[in-house]
Protein backbone atom coordinates (compact mmCIF):
# COMPACT_ATOMS: atom_id res chain seq x y z
CA UNK A 1 0.00 0.00 0.00
CA UNK A 2 2.89 2.59 0.82
CA UNK A 3 4.50 1.12 -2.20
CA UNK A 4 4.89 3.91 -5.10
CA UNK A 5 3.86 3.10 -8.38
CA UNK A 6 6.11 4.30 -10.93
CA UNK A 7 4.39 5.27 -13.91
CA UNK A 8 5.76 2.64 -16.74
CA UNK A 9 6.26 3.35 -20.73
CA UNK A 10 4.23 0.80 -21.73
CA UNK A 11 6.10 -2.02 -23.81
CA UNK A 12 6.05 -1.79 -27.28
CA UNK A 13 7.49 -5.36 -28.33
CA UNK A 14 5.46 -6.84 -25.77
CA UNK A 15 1.65 -6.78 -27.54
CA UNK A 16 3.68 -7.37 -30.86
CA UNK A 17 4.84 -10.80 -29.91
CA UNK A 18 1.68 -12.04 -28.17
CA UNK A 19 -0.13 -11.50 -31.15
CA UNK A 20 2.37 -12.87 -33.53
CA UNK A 21 2.17 -16.10 -30.51
CA UNK A 22 -1.15 -16.39 -30.55
CA UNK A 23 -2.67 -16.10 -34.19
CA UNK A 24 -3.57 -19.92 -33.99
CA UNK A 25 -6.67 -19.70 -32.39
CA UNK A 26 -8.88 -20.99 -34.47
CA UNK A 27 -11.61 -18.96 -35.89
CA UNK A 28 -10.85 -16.20 -33.54
CA UNK A 29 -13.03 -13.43 -34.10
CA UNK A 30 -10.92 -11.45 -32.24
CA UNK A 31 -8.97 -11.70 -35.23
CA UNK A 32 -11.49 -9.84 -37.67
CA UNK A 33 -9.92 -6.35 -37.60
CA UNK A 34 -7.07 -4.89 -37.19
CA UNK A 35 -4.56 -7.15 -35.19
CA UNK A 36 -2.10 -4.68 -35.54
CA UNK A 37 0.14 -5.03 -32.41
CA UNK A 38 -2.49 -5.86 -30.10
CA UNK A 39 -2.75 -8.63 -28.27
CA UNK A 40 -6.11 -11.06 -28.84
CA UNK A 41 -7.47 -10.14 -25.99
CA UNK A 42 -7.84 -6.52 -26.71
CA UNK A 43 -9.97 -7.26 -29.25
CA UNK A 44 -12.53 -9.85 -27.50
CA UNK A 45 -15.11 -9.77 -26.00
CA UNK A 46 -15.95 -11.59 -22.79
CA UNK A 47 -18.65 -13.05 -21.07
CA UNK A 48 -19.06 -14.03 -17.72
CA UNK A 49 -21.10 -17.66 -17.19
CA UNK A 50 -22.26 -18.21 -13.84
CA UNK A 51 -22.09 -22.36 -14.75
CA UNK A 52 -25.01 -23.18 -11.86
CA UNK A 53 -27.06 -20.95 -14.18
CA UNK A 54 -26.61 -21.12 -17.61
CA UNK A 55 -27.83 -24.24 -19.08
CA UNK A 56 -28.71 -27.33 -17.09
CA UNK A 57 -28.29 -30.67 -19.70
CA UNK A 58 -29.28 -32.99 -17.04
CA UNK A 59 -32.31 -31.92 -16.36
CA UNK A 60 -31.07 -31.65 -12.43
CA UNK A 61 -32.26 -27.77 -11.56
CA UNK A 62 -27.91 -27.05 -11.97
CA UNK A 63 -26.65 -25.82 -14.86
CA UNK A 64 -23.50 -27.64 -16.09
CA UNK A 65 -20.16 -27.95 -18.66
CA UNK A 66 -22.07 -29.81 -21.18
CA UNK A 67 -24.94 -26.96 -21.14
CA UNK A 68 -21.98 -24.39 -21.79
CA UNK A 69 -21.01 -26.68 -24.64
CA UNK A 70 -24.42 -26.57 -26.48
CA UNK A 71 -24.66 -22.99 -26.34
CA UNK A 72 -21.40 -22.03 -28.07
CA UNK A 73 -23.28 -21.21 -31.06
CA UNK A 74 -25.36 -18.74 -29.56
CA UNK A 75 -22.35 -16.92 -27.92
CA UNK A 76 -20.51 -16.96 -31.51
CA UNK A 77 -23.52 -15.44 -33.15
CA UNK A 78 -23.49 -12.89 -30.18
CA UNK A 79 -20.58 -11.96 -30.54
CA UNK A 80 -18.17 -13.46 -27.80
CA UNK A 81 -14.76 -14.46 -28.10
CA UNK A 82 -13.91 -15.78 -24.49
CA UNK A 83 -16.15 -17.09 -21.70
CA UNK A 84 -14.94 -16.42 -18.00
CA UNK A 85 -16.85 -19.37 -16.36
CA UNK A 86 -16.95 -19.12 -12.23
CA UNK A 87 -15.42 -21.49 -10.57
CA UNK A 88 -16.49 -25.17 -11.22
CA UNK A 89 -14.33 -27.43 -9.06
CA UNK A 90 -15.31 -29.55 -6.74
CA UNK A 91 -16.89 -27.92 -4.14
CA UNK A 92 -18.99 -28.01 -0.94
CA UNK A 93 -20.60 -24.95 -2.49
CA UNK A 94 -21.30 -22.63 0.79
CA UNK A 95 -19.89 -20.12 -1.48
CA UNK A 96 -21.47 -21.72 -4.24
CA UNK A 97 -17.48 -23.02 -5.77
CA UNK A 98 -15.63 -20.40 -4.28
CA UNK A 99 -14.70 -22.71 -1.42
CA UNK A 100 -12.08 -25.21 -3.75
CA UNK A 101 -11.34 -28.69 -2.47
CA UNK A 102 -9.87 -29.64 -5.03
CA UNK A 103 -8.20 -27.59 -7.53
CA UNK A 104 -7.18 -29.79 -10.41
CA UNK A 105 -11.03 -31.41 -11.05
CA UNK A 106 -14.55 -30.68 -11.98
CA UNK A 107 -17.28 -30.67 -9.98
CA UNK A 108 -19.31 -33.58 -10.74
CA UNK A 109 -22.51 -31.80 -10.17
CA UNK A 110 -21.01 -30.07 -13.60
CA UNK A 111 -19.63 -32.69 -15.47
CA UNK A 112 -16.12 -34.14 -15.36
CA UNK A 113 -12.58 -33.46 -17.00
CA UNK A 114 -13.50 -35.13 -20.23
CA UNK A 115 -17.13 -32.70 -20.33
CA UNK A 116 -14.30 -30.33 -19.76
CA UNK A 117 -12.37 -31.19 -23.06
CA UNK A 118 -15.22 -31.21 -24.93
CA UNK A 119 -16.05 -28.01 -24.06
CA UNK A 120 -12.72 -26.45 -24.74
CA UNK A 121 -13.08 -27.97 -28.20
CA UNK A 122 -16.50 -27.19 -28.38
CA UNK A 123 -14.84 -23.48 -28.12
CA UNK A 124 -12.19 -23.89 -30.23
CA UNK A 125 -14.76 -24.59 -33.21
CA UNK A 126 -16.90 -21.61 -32.47
CA UNK A 127 -13.68 -19.11 -31.55
CA UNK A 128 -14.55 -19.04 -28.21
CA UNK A 129 -11.98 -19.26 -25.91
CA UNK A 130 -12.18 -20.90 -21.95
CA UNK A 131 -11.42 -18.86 -18.71
CA UNK A 132 -11.33 -20.42 -15.89
CA UNK A 133 -11.33 -18.61 -12.98
CA UNK A 134 -8.91 -19.09 -10.12
CA UNK A 135 -9.37 -18.83 -6.46
CA UNK A 136 -5.94 -18.35 -5.01
CA UNK A 137 -6.46 -16.27 -1.84
CA UNK A 138 -8.36 -19.65 0.46
CA UNK A 139 -9.48 -22.98 -0.02
CA UNK A 140 -12.35 -25.15 0.88
CA UNK A 141 -12.33 -26.11 4.57
CA UNK A 142 -12.70 -29.73 3.14
CA UNK A 143 -9.71 -29.33 1.28
CA UNK A 144 -7.12 -32.48 1.62
CA UNK A 145 -5.05 -29.39 2.37
CA UNK A 146 -6.88 -27.91 5.54
CA UNK A 147 -8.42 -31.18 6.99
CA UNK A 148 -4.76 -31.95 7.20
CA UNK A 149 -3.49 -28.87 8.67
CA UNK A 150 -5.87 -28.31 11.24
CA UNK A 151 -5.24 -32.46 12.35
CA UNK A 152 -2.18 -31.29 14.81
CA UNK A 153 0.46 -28.65 15.30
CA UNK A 154 2.93 -30.36 13.21
CA UNK A 155 0.81 -31.98 10.55
CA UNK A 156 3.00 -30.99 7.03
CA UNK A 157 0.17 -29.01 5.91
CA UNK A 158 0.14 -26.76 9.12
CA UNK A 159 1.84 -23.70 7.87
CA UNK A 160 0.14 -23.76 4.07
CA UNK A 161 -2.78 -21.74 6.25
CA UNK A 162 -2.66 -18.93 8.92
CA UNK A 163 -2.76 -20.09 12.53
CA UNK A 164 -2.48 -18.02 15.33
CA UNK A 165 -3.08 -18.26 19.08
CA UNK A 166 -5.65 -16.16 20.22
CA UNK A 167 -5.16 -13.10 22.62
CA UNK A 168 -6.54 -14.23 25.73
CA UNK A 169 -8.92 -17.16 26.30
CA UNK A 170 -12.07 -16.98 23.91
CA UNK A 171 -10.56 -13.74 22.29
CA UNK A 172 -8.86 -13.97 18.70
CA UNK A 173 -5.55 -12.69 17.64
CA UNK A 174 -6.76 -9.64 16.23
CA UNK A 175 -9.75 -7.34 15.27
CA UNK A 176 -9.88 -8.61 11.67
CA UNK A 177 -13.23 -8.81 10.39
CA UNK A 178 -14.57 -10.98 7.75
CA UNK A 179 -16.31 -9.18 4.98
CA UNK A 180 -19.46 -12.03 5.10
CA UNK A 181 -19.37 -11.32 8.73
CA UNK A 182 -17.93 -11.39 12.24
CA UNK A 183 -14.77 -12.39 12.88
CA UNK A 184 -11.96 -13.58 10.12
CA UNK A 185 -10.58 -15.80 12.85
CA UNK A 186 -12.42 -18.98 13.58
CA UNK A 187 -10.59 -21.44 17.04
CA UNK A 188 -10.48 -24.80 16.09
CA UNK A 189 -11.22 -26.87 19.30
CA UNK A 190 -8.63 -29.83 17.68
CA UNK A 191 -5.05 -27.92 18.39
CA UNK A 192 -6.87 -24.84 20.08
CA UNK A 193 -5.76 -21.91 17.81
CA UNK A 194 -7.67 -19.69 15.31
CA UNK A 195 -7.17 -19.51 11.93
CA UNK A 196 -8.06 -16.91 9.36
CA UNK A 197 -10.45 -16.88 6.99
CA UNK A 198 -11.21 -13.15 4.99
CA UNK A 199 -14.62 -14.84 3.72
CA UNK A 200 -16.51 -17.64 5.37
CA UNK A 201 -15.05 -20.01 8.11
CA UNK A 202 -15.47 -23.04 5.31
CA UNK A 203 -12.82 -20.30 3.60
CA UNK A 204 -9.67 -20.53 5.37
CA UNK A 205 -7.19 -18.27 3.93
CA UNK A 206 -3.65 -20.03 2.44
CA UNK A 207 -0.39 -18.58 3.62
CA UNK A 208 1.59 -17.34 0.44
CA UNK A 209 4.50 -16.94 2.40
CA UNK A 210 4.64 -20.86 2.31
CA UNK A 211 7.01 -21.50 -0.94
CA UNK A 212 5.13 -25.05 -0.87
CA UNK A 213 1.43 -23.20 -1.22
CA UNK A 214 3.15 -20.66 -4.07
CA UNK A 215 4.35 -23.67 -6.07
CA UNK A 216 1.71 -25.57 -5.85
CA UNK A 217 -0.78 -22.78 -7.01
CA UNK A 218 1.13 -21.69 -9.48
CA UNK A 219 1.77 -25.23 -10.82
CA UNK A 220 -2.23 -25.50 -10.91
CA UNK A 221 -2.13 -22.73 -13.37
CA UNK A 222 0.35 -23.82 -15.82
CA UNK A 223 -1.84 -27.37 -15.53
CA UNK A 224 -4.98 -25.76 -16.39
CA UNK A 225 -3.26 -24.04 -19.28
CA UNK A 226 -2.02 -27.12 -21.36
CA UNK A 227 -5.36 -28.53 -21.03
CA UNK A 228 -6.33 -25.72 -23.09
CA UNK A 229 -7.35 -22.61 -20.92
CA UNK A 230 -6.70 -19.42 -22.16
CA UNK A 231 -6.18 -17.57 -19.03
CA UNK A 232 -7.88 -16.89 -15.65
CA UNK A 233 -9.96 -14.64 -13.57
CA UNK A 234 -8.78 -14.11 -10.53
CA UNK A 235 -10.37 -13.83 -7.81
CA UNK A 236 -10.15 -11.49 -4.47
CA UNK A 237 -6.20 -10.97 -5.43
CA UNK A 238 -6.11 -8.13 -3.01
CA UNK A 239 -6.34 -10.27 -0.14
CA UNK A 240 -3.72 -12.35 -0.54
CA UNK A 241 -1.17 -11.33 2.28
CA UNK A 242 -1.98 -10.31 5.58
CA UNK A 243 0.48 -8.33 8.13
CA UNK A 244 2.70 -11.37 9.46
CA UNK A 245 2.03 -9.11 12.89
CA UNK A 246 -1.19 -8.93 13.22
CA UNK A 247 -1.71 -5.42 13.79
CA UNK A 248 -5.28 -3.92 14.41
CA UNK A 249 -7.38 -2.68 11.62
CA UNK A 250 -8.59 0.93 12.17
CA UNK A 251 -12.11 1.14 13.20
CA UNK A 252 -14.14 3.25 11.22
CA UNK A 253 -17.92 4.95 12.02
CA UNK A 254 -20.76 2.46 11.80
CA UNK A 255 -21.43 -0.94 11.19
CA UNK A 256 -22.32 -2.89 7.94
CA UNK A 257 -25.16 -5.12 7.16
CA UNK A 258 -24.11 -7.98 8.56
CA UNK A 259 -24.06 -5.50 11.87
CA UNK A 260 -20.03 -5.76 12.56
CA UNK A 261 -18.33 -2.54 12.97
CA UNK A 262 -17.04 -0.81 9.80
CA UNK A 263 -13.22 -1.46 9.47
CA UNK A 264 -10.55 -0.56 7.15
CA UNK A 265 -8.48 -3.57 6.01
CA UNK A 266 -5.94 -1.93 6.22
CA UNK A 267 -3.24 -4.72 7.61
CA UNK A 268 -5.16 -7.62 5.51
CA UNK A 269 -5.78 -6.25 2.04
CA UNK A 270 -4.13 -4.61 -0.59
CA UNK A 271 -0.66 -5.71 0.66
CA UNK A 272 2.42 -4.98 -1.70
CA UNK A 273 3.92 -8.42 -1.39
CA UNK A 274 0.42 -9.30 -3.56
CA UNK A 275 2.08 -7.83 -6.92
CA UNK A 276 5.12 -10.12 -6.32
CA UNK A 277 2.79 -12.81 -6.38
CA UNK A 278 1.20 -11.20 -9.30
CA UNK A 279 4.32 -10.92 -10.92
CA UNK A 280 4.94 -14.86 -10.33
CA UNK A 281 1.68 -15.80 -11.68
CA UNK A 282 2.15 -13.71 -14.90
CA UNK A 283 4.85 -15.27 -15.95
CA UNK A 284 3.53 -18.60 -16.05
CA UNK A 285 0.81 -17.34 -18.39
CA UNK A 286 3.04 -15.83 -20.44
CA UNK A 287 4.74 -19.32 -21.03
CA UNK A 288 1.42 -19.88 -22.41
CA UNK A 289 0.26 -16.23 -23.96
CA UNK A 290 -2.85 -16.86 -21.57
CA UNK A 291 -4.38 -13.89 -19.80
CA UNK A 292 -5.06 -13.10 -16.45
CA UNK A 293 -7.96 -10.79 -15.76
CA UNK A 294 -8.14 -9.62 -11.80
CA UNK A 295 -11.12 -8.83 -9.59
CA UNK A 296 -9.97 -5.63 -8.44
CA UNK A 297 -11.74 -3.84 -6.21
CA UNK A 298 -9.82 -0.46 -6.11
CA UNK A 299 -10.84 3.07 -4.72
CA UNK A 300 -8.72 5.14 -7.32
CA UNK A 301 -6.88 4.92 -10.38
CA UNK A 302 -3.35 4.78 -8.76
CA UNK A 303 -4.08 1.83 -7.38
CA UNK A 304 -6.04 0.17 -10.56
CA UNK A 305 -2.71 1.10 -12.38
CA UNK A 306 -0.67 -0.62 -9.99
CA UNK A 307 -2.41 -3.82 -11.06
CA UNK A 308 -0.94 -3.58 -14.47
CA UNK A 309 2.64 -3.52 -12.74
CA UNK A 310 5.79 -2.09 -13.68
CA UNK A 311 6.23 -2.00 -18.03
CA UNK A 312 3.01 -4.30 -17.77
CA UNK A 313 3.90 -7.59 -15.65
CA UNK A 314 1.40 -8.08 -13.60
CA UNK A 315 -2.63 -8.04 -14.27
CA UNK A 316 -3.04 -7.59 -18.18
CA UNK A 317 -6.91 -6.68 -17.84
CA UNK A 318 -7.65 -5.34 -14.34
CA UNK A 319 -11.62 -4.73 -14.10
CA UNK A 320 -12.57 -1.20 -13.56
CA UNK A 321 -14.87 -1.85 -10.87
CA UNK A 322 -14.75 2.17 -10.21
CA UNK A 323 -17.41 2.16 -13.41
CA UNK A 324 -19.84 -0.10 -11.83
CA UNK A 325 -19.98 2.33 -9.15
CA UNK A 326 -21.46 5.65 -11.11
CA UNK A 327 -25.31 3.91 -10.12
CA UNK A 328 -27.13 6.68 -12.39
CA UNK A 329 -26.84 7.86 -15.69
CA UNK A 330 -24.69 10.94 -15.12
CA UNK A 331 -22.31 11.98 -17.94
CA UNK A 332 -20.32 13.81 -16.27
CA UNK A 333 -19.64 11.14 -13.59
CA UNK A 334 -19.36 8.46 -16.44
CA UNK A 335 -16.96 11.17 -18.39
CA UNK A 336 -14.99 11.64 -15.05
CA UNK A 337 -14.53 7.92 -14.90
CA UNK A 338 -13.75 7.16 -18.01
CA UNK A 339 -10.90 9.83 -18.04
CA UNK A 340 -9.59 8.16 -14.83
CA UNK A 341 -9.46 5.39 -16.24
CA UNK A 342 -7.99 6.59 -19.69
CA UNK A 343 -5.28 7.99 -17.91
CA UNK A 344 -3.75 4.77 -16.49
CA UNK A 345 -1.65 2.84 -17.91
CA UNK A 346 -2.78 -0.28 -19.29
CA UNK A 347 -5.74 -1.55 -21.37
CA UNK A 348 -9.31 -0.40 -19.76
CA UNK A 349 -11.59 -3.21 -18.58
CA UNK A 350 -15.60 -2.49 -18.19
CA UNK A 351 -17.91 -3.79 -17.17
CA UNK A 352 -21.19 -3.00 -15.65
CA UNK A 353 -22.35 -6.18 -13.87
CA UNK A 354 -21.36 -9.48 -12.37
CA UNK A 355 -22.21 -12.10 -9.60
CA UNK A 356 -21.67 -9.98 -6.97
CA UNK A 357 -23.43 -7.07 -7.83
CA UNK A 358 -27.42 -5.95 -8.64
CA UNK A 359 -27.97 -6.52 -12.48
CA UNK A 360 -27.41 -3.44 -14.41
CA UNK A 361 -31.15 -3.54 -16.22
CA UNK A 362 -31.77 -2.62 -11.90
CA UNK A 363 -28.85 -0.44 -11.14
CA UNK A 364 -29.75 1.76 -14.34
CA UNK A 365 -33.57 1.44 -14.89
CA UNK A 366 -35.65 3.86 -14.20
CA UNK A 367 -38.63 1.00 -14.07
CA UNK A 368 -40.39 2.46 -17.15
CA UNK A 369 -37.86 2.70 -19.88
CA UNK A 370 -35.62 -0.76 -18.72
CA UNK A 371 -35.22 -1.72 -22.31
CA UNK A 372 -34.23 1.75 -23.76
CA UNK A 373 -32.07 2.02 -20.88
CA UNK A 374 -30.35 -1.33 -20.81
CA UNK A 375 -29.69 -0.76 -25.00
CA UNK A 376 -28.16 2.58 -24.23
CA UNK A 377 -25.61 0.83 -21.39
CA UNK A 378 -24.90 -1.94 -23.83
CA UNK A 379 -23.89 1.03 -26.72
CA UNK A 380 -22.06 2.82 -24.52
CA UNK A 381 -19.74 0.50 -22.57
CA UNK A 382 -19.56 -1.91 -25.56
CA UNK A 383 -18.16 0.93 -27.71
CA UNK A 384 -16.11 2.21 -25.46
CA UNK A 385 -11.57 1.63 -25.83
CA UNK A 386 -10.79 -1.17 -23.82
CA UNK A 387 -12.18 -4.85 -23.59
CA UNK A 388 -15.48 -5.32 -21.80
CA UNK A 389 -16.75 -7.97 -19.98
CA UNK A 390 -20.27 -9.38 -20.12
CA UNK A 391 -22.41 -10.89 -17.50
CA UNK A 392 -24.35 -13.70 -18.92
CA UNK A 393 -27.98 -13.07 -19.48
CA UNK A 394 -27.55 -8.78 -19.60
CA UNK A 395 -28.09 -8.96 -23.59
CA UNK A 396 -31.80 -9.64 -22.98
CA UNK A 397 -32.35 -7.47 -20.46
CA UNK A 398 -32.45 -9.86 -17.10
CA UNK A 399 -33.36 -8.46 -14.65
CA UNK A 400 -33.17 -9.31 -10.46
CA UNK A 401 -35.07 -11.55 -8.66
CA UNK A 402 -34.28 -11.01 -5.05
CA UNK A 403 -35.74 -13.69 -2.64
CA UNK A 404 -39.04 -11.90 -0.45
CA UNK A 405 -38.75 -14.75 2.26
CA UNK A 406 -35.56 -15.48 4.09
CA UNK A 407 -36.53 -19.12 3.57
CA UNK A 408 -35.65 -19.04 -0.13
CA UNK A 409 -32.32 -17.22 0.77
CA UNK A 410 -29.29 -19.83 -0.80
CA UNK A 411 -26.59 -17.26 -0.75
CA UNK A 412 -25.70 -17.52 3.22
CA UNK A 413 -24.65 -13.52 3.53
CA UNK A 414 -28.01 -13.02 2.74
CA UNK A 415 -29.14 -15.11 5.37
CA UNK A 416 -27.26 -13.38 7.97
CA UNK A 417 -27.54 -10.43 7.15
CA UNK A 418 -31.38 -10.74 5.93
CA UNK A 419 -33.09 -8.02 5.39
CA UNK A 420 -30.72 -5.16 4.81
CA UNK A 421 -28.55 -7.75 3.00
CA UNK A 422 -30.94 -9.92 0.49
CA UNK A 423 -27.52 -11.95 -0.62
CA UNK A 424 -26.23 -12.17 -4.28
CA UNK A 425 -29.25 -14.90 -5.47
CA UNK A 426 -31.29 -12.18 -7.24
CA UNK A 427 -28.37 -11.94 -9.24
CA UNK A 428 -27.16 -15.28 -10.53
CA UNK A 429 -30.80 -16.90 -11.72
CA UNK A 430 -30.97 -19.39 -14.84
CA UNK A 431 -30.28 -17.75 -17.67
CA UNK A 432 -33.62 -16.91 -20.10
CA UNK A 433 -33.84 -19.04 -23.09
CA UNK A 434 -37.10 -19.00 -24.17
CA UNK A 435 -40.51 -18.59 -22.96
CA UNK A 436 -41.15 -22.13 -21.95
CA UNK A 437 -41.24 -23.80 -18.13
CA UNK A 438 -38.54 -22.81 -16.25
CA UNK A 439 -37.01 -20.45 -19.21
CA UNK A 440 -35.79 -23.20 -20.70
CA UNK A 441 -32.99 -23.67 -18.51
CA UNK A 442 -33.91 -26.63 -17.47
CA UNK A 443 -36.65 -29.39 -17.12
CA UNK A 444 -36.64 -29.73 -13.34
CA UNK A 445 -37.13 -26.85 -10.91
CA UNK A 446 -34.15 -25.04 -11.28
CA UNK A 447 -32.32 -23.99 -7.91
CA UNK A 448 -33.36 -20.39 -7.98
CA UNK A 449 -36.85 -19.21 -9.53
CA UNK A 450 -36.80 -17.36 -12.52
CA UNK A 451 -38.13 -13.86 -12.50
CA UNK A 452 -41.85 -13.56 -14.05
CA UNK A 453 -40.35 -11.13 -16.92
CA UNK A 454 -38.75 -14.35 -18.23
CA UNK A 455 -42.47 -14.17 -20.79
CA UNK A 456 -40.95 -11.62 -22.22
CA UNK A 457 -37.33 -11.47 -22.24
CA UNK A 458 -35.45 -14.33 -23.33
CA UNK A 459 -33.22 -15.36 -26.33
CA UNK A 460 -35.74 -17.06 -28.74
CA UNK A 461 -38.43 -14.05 -28.41
CA UNK A 462 -35.72 -11.53 -28.40
CA UNK A 463 -34.26 -13.17 -31.37
CA UNK A 464 -37.76 -12.38 -33.88
CA UNK A 465 -38.25 -8.65 -32.01
CA UNK A 466 -35.75 -6.24 -33.94
CA UNK A 467 -36.12 -3.97 -31.64
CA UNK A 468 -35.26 -6.18 -28.92
CA UNK A 469 -31.91 -5.40 -26.07
CA UNK A 470 -30.55 -8.34 -27.64
CA UNK A 471 -30.53 -7.56 -31.24
CA UNK A 472 -29.08 -3.85 -30.15
CA UNK A 473 -26.54 -6.13 -28.55
CA UNK A 474 -25.78 -7.81 -31.79
CA UNK A 475 -25.57 -5.13 -33.64
CA UNK A 476 -23.05 -3.06 -31.29
CA UNK A 477 -20.86 -6.29 -30.80
CA UNK A 478 -20.38 -7.27 -35.03
CA UNK A 479 -20.04 -3.68 -35.32
CA UNK A 480 -17.50 -4.01 -32.76
CA UNK A 481 -15.42 -6.96 -34.61
CA UNK A 482 -15.68 -5.23 -38.07
CA UNK A 483 -15.27 -1.61 -37.19
CA UNK A 484 -11.24 -0.38 -36.65
CA UNK A 485 -11.80 2.86 -34.98
CA UNK A 486 -14.24 0.98 -32.43
CA UNK A 487 -11.21 -1.42 -31.65
CA UNK A 488 -8.71 0.33 -32.11
CA UNK A 489 -9.18 4.00 -31.75
CA UNK A 490 -8.37 6.57 -29.53
CA UNK A 491 -11.22 7.91 -27.20
CA UNK A 492 -12.26 11.88 -26.69
CA UNK A 493 -15.15 12.66 -25.12
CA UNK A 494 -17.23 15.64 -26.42
CA UNK A 495 -19.51 18.30 -25.63
CA UNK A 496 -17.96 18.01 -22.03
CA UNK A 497 -20.75 20.72 -20.48
CA UNK A 498 -23.40 18.80 -21.86
CA UNK A 499 -25.51 16.81 -18.04
CA UNK A 500 -27.45 14.60 -20.70
CA UNK A 501 -25.73 13.56 -23.93
CA UNK A 502 -22.78 11.33 -23.09
CA UNK A 503 -20.81 11.21 -26.84
CA UNK A 504 -17.15 10.86 -27.73
CA UNK A 505 -15.69 10.21 -30.57
CA UNK A 506 -13.77 7.03 -31.63
CA UNK A 507 -10.85 7.30 -34.29
CA UNK A 508 -8.42 5.26 -36.22
CA UNK A 509 -6.15 6.54 -38.84
CA UNK A 510 -8.07 9.38 -40.10
CA UNK A 511 -11.72 7.41 -39.57
CA UNK A 512 -14.08 7.76 -36.90
CA UNK A 513 -17.33 6.76 -35.24
CA UNK A 514 -19.13 8.86 -32.86
CA UNK A 515 -21.11 7.80 -30.17
CA UNK A 516 -24.11 9.94 -28.61
CA UNK A 517 -26.07 8.44 -25.95
CA UNK A 518 -28.91 10.30 -24.47
CA UNK A 519 -29.02 9.43 -20.79
CA UNK A 520 -32.08 11.84 -19.94
CA UNK A 521 -35.63 10.90 -19.85
CA UNK A 522 -36.32 13.97 -22.35
CA UNK A 523 -35.54 14.13 -25.86
CA UNK A 524 -32.03 15.88 -26.73
CA UNK A 525 -30.62 17.78 -29.74
CA UNK A 526 -26.75 17.84 -29.60
CA UNK A 527 -24.44 19.79 -31.97
CA UNK A 528 -21.10 18.83 -32.84
CA UNK A 529 -18.11 20.57 -34.02
CA UNK A 530 -15.49 17.74 -34.54
CA UNK A 531 -12.94 20.23 -36.56
CA UNK A 532 -10.33 20.11 -33.83
CA UNK A 533 -10.46 16.32 -34.24
CA UNK A 534 -10.20 16.75 -38.11
CA UNK A 535 -13.70 15.68 -38.69
CA UNK A 536 -15.96 17.30 -40.89
CA UNK A 537 -20.09 17.81 -40.73
CA UNK A 538 -20.84 16.49 -44.21
CA UNK A 539 -21.50 13.10 -44.93
CA UNK A 540 -22.21 11.33 -41.59
CA UNK A 541 -23.21 7.94 -42.15
CA UNK A 542 -25.62 6.36 -39.06
CA UNK A 543 -24.48 2.72 -37.91
CA UNK A 544 -26.57 2.23 -35.07
CA UNK A 545 -29.68 3.97 -33.98
CA UNK A 546 -32.75 4.09 -31.73
CA UNK A 547 -36.04 4.35 -33.09
CA UNK A 548 -36.35 8.44 -33.43
CA UNK A 549 -32.59 9.22 -33.67
CA UNK A 550 -31.40 11.27 -36.29
CA UNK A 551 -29.05 13.72 -37.77
CA UNK A 552 -29.18 17.13 -39.67
CA UNK A 553 -25.53 18.52 -40.57
CA UNK A 554 -23.66 18.71 -37.02
CA UNK A 555 -26.96 18.03 -35.13
CA UNK A 556 -28.35 15.15 -33.75
CA UNK A 557 -31.69 14.90 -32.23
CA UNK A 558 -32.40 12.00 -29.51
CA UNK A 559 -35.71 10.73 -28.12
CA UNK A 560 -35.38 10.14 -24.11
CA UNK A 561 -32.52 7.18 -23.72
CA UNK A 562 -31.98 7.32 -27.50
CA UNK A 563 -28.49 6.39 -29.17
CA UNK A 564 -26.76 7.10 -32.68
CA UNK A 565 -23.46 5.87 -33.38
CA UNK A 566 -22.41 6.70 -36.61
CA UNK A 567 -19.49 7.40 -39.08
CA UNK A 568 -17.93 10.38 -39.47
CA UNK A 569 -15.53 11.58 -42.53
CA UNK A 570 -12.34 14.07 -42.72
C1 LIG B 1 -15.06 -12.96 -5.01
C2 LIG B 1 -16.20 -13.62 -5.76
C3 LIG B 1 -17.34 -13.81 -4.80
C4 LIG B 1 -16.88 -14.72 -3.69
C5 LIG B 1 -15.61 -14.18 -3.02
C6 LIG B 1 -14.94 -15.20 -2.16
O1 LIG B 1 -15.39 -11.70 -4.58
O2 LIG B 1 -16.55 -12.85 -6.87
O3 LIG B 1 -18.47 -14.33 -5.43
O4 LIG B 1 -17.88 -14.87 -2.74
O5 LIG B 1 -14.64 -13.78 -3.96
O6 LIG B 1 -14.26 -16.13 -2.94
Amino acid sequence: MSRRFAPFLQSLLLPLLLTLLCCGFAGAQAQAVGGQGHPWWQHAVFYEIYPRSFVDSNNDGVGDLNGISSKMNYLHDLGVDAIWITPCYPSPQVDFGYDVSDYRNIDPMYGSLSDFDHMVAAGKKHGVRIIMDFVPNHTSDQHPWFLDSKSSRTAPHRDWYIWRDGKGPGQPPNNWISIFGGSAWTLDPTTNQYYYHYFYAQQPDLNWRNPAVEKVMLDTTRWWYKRGVSGFRLDAVDTLFEDPELHDDPILKGTNAQGDPNIENRYNTNLPEVHDELQKLRKVADESQAVLIGETWTSNVAELDRYYGQGGNELQMPMDFMFTTVNKLSPPEFRRQIAAVESAHGWPVFVIGNHDIVRSYNRYGDGKNNDAIAKLMGAFYLTLRGTPIMYYGEEIGMENNDPTRKEDVKDPIGRTGWPQEKGRDGERTPMQWNSSANAGFSKTEPWLPVPASYKTHNVASELKDPDSVLNLYKKVLALRHTNEALVEGSYTALNQDDINVMSYLRSYKGKAVLVALNMSASPQKATFDLSAQGFSHAGWKTLIASAQASTKGNEVTLEPFGLLIAEVNP
